[in-house]
């Protein structure tokens, strides 16, 4: 059995810096709103060092942890009324599309935000032009406004889908429509990564957590080149038995998947490959 990684897998640069930031300032009675990033591992961790994870705004006059995907607005607002000290984790990047929906929506302009109307990065992005976007989540019944309009995108969106959503509103649109391709490079060269890597394996193991889009997106990728895919949380999600009928496996990770979940996928793997190695010979030895 040979295992391939994936040249570009796992951490990303906002997820380790958010993590950097939540486990310097870990401590009893700080609050993360919501879970930092999505991965239980990374989210157990740190409620071990005694950060607990909140859904609601009554915490009062403590550090509140705002999770790397960012928050909607109010939910900010509302925090910072109630003195908290704020740690804010939210991506440099997912920050950016924030200004940029702001600057435009200031301006006059329409938006429409390409990504998943649930999740917290979209709610986020959104309530930086007052919950007025449209949000195109599939490619069936693609609808947007009249009038000057800016597009964006979830960071950790599929890129062809984004591109063929594009290819649609071109179509459709009469009036100035702006695009900008906020889908982040740490996404972009995932995807690409494993795009290459499924074609050359006969499996693929997709780490990450149940929550993570980006995660999903990989997954998703993988599928088209190779017809076994395996999303997991950890290597121990899954019987190794499966893998006997495969001589290639490659292995990635979501943005927030851990290096240490990584290795011991790895190391399980290897493991398992020298123990059927081993009964092998015992077998052929029994035979002699
Ligand atoms: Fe930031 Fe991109 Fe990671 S937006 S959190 S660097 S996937």
């Amino acid at each position: 059995m040979e295992i391939i990684l994936a040249d570009v897998r796992g951490f990303c640069g906002g997820v380790k810096r958010a993590v950097k930031m939540a486990f310097d300032n870990a401590a009893k009675g700080v609050y993360s709103y919501g879970d930092l990033v999505h991965n239980e591992f990374v989210v157990k961790e740190l409620e071990e060092k005694g950060v607990l994870t909140i859904d609601d705004t009554n915490i009062e006059n403590s550090k509140v942890i705002i999770r790397s995907h960012g928050v909607h607005k109010k939910i900010l607002d509302k925090l910072e009324e109630k003195n908290n000290e704020i740690i804010n984790c939210v991506c440099p990047k997912v920050e950016k599309v924030y200004n940029i929906v702001d600057n435009f929506y200031k301006k006059g302009y329409n938006i429409v935000i390409i990504g998943n109307n649930k999740h917290p990065e979209v709610i986020g992005i959104n309530s930086r032009c007052n919950d007025s976007a449209t949000i195109i989540s599939n490619l069936e019944d693609i609808k947007i406004p009249k009038g000057k309009t800016l597009i964006v995108s979830q960071t950790t969106n599929n890129v062809d889908f984004f591109e063929k959503a594009i290819n649609i509103i071109k179509d459709i649109s009469k009036d100035e429509v702006l695009v900008y391709n906020t889908i982040c490079n740490a996404t972009f060269k995932r995807q690409e990564s494993i795009r290459n890597l499924s074609k050359k394996v006969d499996a693929v193991i997709v780490i990450g957590g149940k929550k993570s889009s980006n995660t999903k997106k990989l997954a998703e990728i993988a599928k088209l080149n190779c017809k076994n895919v395996f999303l997991i949380q950890s290597i121990n999600d899954i019987d190794l038995n499966i893998f006997k009928k495969f001589n290639k496996i490659g292995i990635t990770a979501g943005a927030s998947t851990p290096e240490s979940v990584i290795k011991e996928a790895v190391c399980r793997m290897e493991n398992f490959d020298k123990g059927e190695m081993m009964e092998a010979i015992d077998n052929s030895f029994k035979r002699i």
